[in-house]
């Protein structure tokens, strides 16, 4: 957990890539890491998949020697779910030096790949060598909100801090944190209708990464996490934004 504390503070996107592949065996560690990552919603079923370059169609241009895919079933909270498990993934990378980026836009090239199992193709991490400088040196060098713009958590700033520093599609950051230091709300920004047509499943995804980077903030303060949807937290949401789940910390 520490290593993953850690990466919050230095990890960055990595989009150029050495396309050798990884070593098999630092690969079936990597594997077996992805298999054991703990659900924000344990009872969603999910399934991960690995493809190389020539199986992936990516209108941008990040070209890397692995992907991992992560499939889900579509049911209540299942955006937040994979934001959150593959969250661990990209912290867990960037601890091994192995860079990674997430890839919004990117699919499978192969159109069968978009179901697996009942479930459904949702998003992909790129992974290898980093042909660029793997870590940041310092908080400095993220472009980030500051913490008033992102919550209003005074008793917690570690953990505030920790959801500040999260990565999110086009960097838009669209959480907001309310709450006291035993009970935290996460909310996220409303979008008008043409915004939502592309951000509405990855600022959803968005929220799952901040979560994912509050749950291991608050496990290196020594706390538990238990998280929730609350529906008398709906109303703790700042205007602008919609509530979406609550952390209880013990
Ligand atoms: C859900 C999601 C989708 C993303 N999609 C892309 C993408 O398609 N292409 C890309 O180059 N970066 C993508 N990113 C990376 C973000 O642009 C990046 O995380 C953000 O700008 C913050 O920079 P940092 O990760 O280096 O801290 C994505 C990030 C997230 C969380």
């Amino acid at each position: 957990m520490k290593e993953l504390y850690n990466s919050i503070f230095h990890r960055k996107s990595i989009r150029k890539y050495d396309m050798s592949p990884l070593q098999p065996d630092v690969l079936s560690e990597i594997k077996q890491y992805v298999s054991n990552v703990k659900p924000l919603v344990p009872t969603i079923k999910v399934d991960f998949s690995y493809l190389t370059a020539e199986n992936v169609k990516n209108p941008l241009p990040v070209k890397a020697p692995h992907y991992i895919c992560i499939y889900s079933e579509k049911v209540e909270h299942y955006l937040m779910n994979v934001g959150f498990m593959l969250q661990q993934v990209d912290l867990y990378l960037s601890a091994k030096s192995i860079g990674s980026c997430w890839l919004g836009m990117a699919k499978p090239a192969n159109g069968a790949l978009l179901k697996m199992n009942g479930m459904d193709f949702v998003i992909m991490l790129a992974f290898g060598n980093a042909a660029e400088p793997l870590h940041r040196a310092s908080i400095s060098e993220f472009k980030r909100k500051a913490q008033n713009e992102i919550g209003a958590l005074s008793e917690v700033f570690d953990i505030q801090d920790a959801v500040r520093l999260a990565p999110s599609a086009t960097n838009s950051q669209p959480w907001f944190l309310t709450g006291s230091a035993e009970r935290i709300q996460i909310h996220r920004v409303k979008l008008g209708t043409v915004k939502a047509i592309i951000y509405d499943k990855l600022n959803q995804i968005d929220i799952g990464i901040a979560l994912c980077h509050l749950y291991i903030a608050a496990m290196e303060k020594g706390k538990n996490v238990e998280f929730l949807y609350d529906k008398n937290d709906e109303d703790k949401a700042p205007k602008g934004y919609e509530y979406m789940m609550t952390a209880v910390l013990y």
